[in-house]
């Protein structure tokens, strides 16, 4: 065996008791850390280069509407369950084919340069190494690996002027559009962005007025097609 090869399977094993937090990468391609998360959460394969510790075990209702994400010191209500069964995680790993689809990325502060893509089975805002691809029309859809795509769908029916967006494996959401290289529901283009506790993510929101959800949250971002090509 190569003696590099020998190296980095000795580092594998040297760090593989440590325990990954929640929300912290425990996989993915060129990983060479620790696998093994924390009691309570398993590692999840989220795209070919990122995996996550996240809580409860493998499966679809492993992120479950009714979870409570702490922002700070406020705990938040639930989600609001409109994501249909079996779109909470992503049994296929998103596509990470640059020709299978366009990037969507904010350009604003605290969230410049961010990328549209699944972390932890919702439409966040992550890393641009991770981003996720996407064909859009009426319809916003996420491609996945295996060609199949999960559609971003707004949740107009909650009464607070920020509507949730999640995945779901139907459009639910069929007046996307764009202005110019802006992404658009109707009139609406803000959202409101808010961090995800104990990561660089972003959770989005379609912003129909000026409500916040927490004094983390940034109001009135909008999200681009990275060009016009
Ligand atoms: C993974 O490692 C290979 C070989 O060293 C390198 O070519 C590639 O760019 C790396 N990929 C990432 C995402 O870091
Ligand atoms: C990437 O996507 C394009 C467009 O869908 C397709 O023609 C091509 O075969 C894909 N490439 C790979 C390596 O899957």
């Amino acid at each position: 065996m190569h003696a590099t090869l020998l190296l980095s399977l000795a580092s594998l094993v040297a760090t593989a008791s440590a325990q990954v937090a929640l929300y912290q990468q425990c996989g993915g391609k060129n990983w060479s850390g620790s696998t093994t998360c924390v009691s309570g959460a398993t590692c999840q394969v989220l795209n070919e280069y990122y995996s996550q510790c996240l809580a409860g075990s493998n499966g679809a209702t492993t992120v479950t509407s009714s979870a409570v994400v702490t922002i700070g010191s406020t705990s938040q209500p639930p989600t609001p369950t409109v994501t249909p069964t079996g779109t909470g995680t992503n049994t296929a790993p998103q596509s990470t084919n640059s020709s299978a689809g366009k990037q969507i990325r904010t350009n604003q502060t605290p969230v410049y340069h961010l990328y549209l893509q699944n972390i932890g089975g919702k439409p966040r805002l992550g890393p641009e190494a991770t981003s996720g691809y996407f064909v859009y029309g009426t319809t916003v859809g996420l491609v996945m690996a295996d060609g199949s795509k999960l559609y971003l769908n707004v949740d107009m029916s909650v009464s607070t002027s920020y509507k949730p967006i999640s995945f779901g494996t139907t459009a639910t959401t069929t007046n996307w559009g764009l202005s110019g290289d802006t992404f658009r529901v109707g009139n609406t283009q803000n959202l409101l962005v808010c961090p995800v506790s104990g990561s660089s993510a972003y959770d989005i929101y379609l912003q129909t007025g000026s409500e916040m959800l927490s004094s983390s949250c940034t109001n009135y971002i909008t999200m681009h097609l990275p060009c016009l090509c």
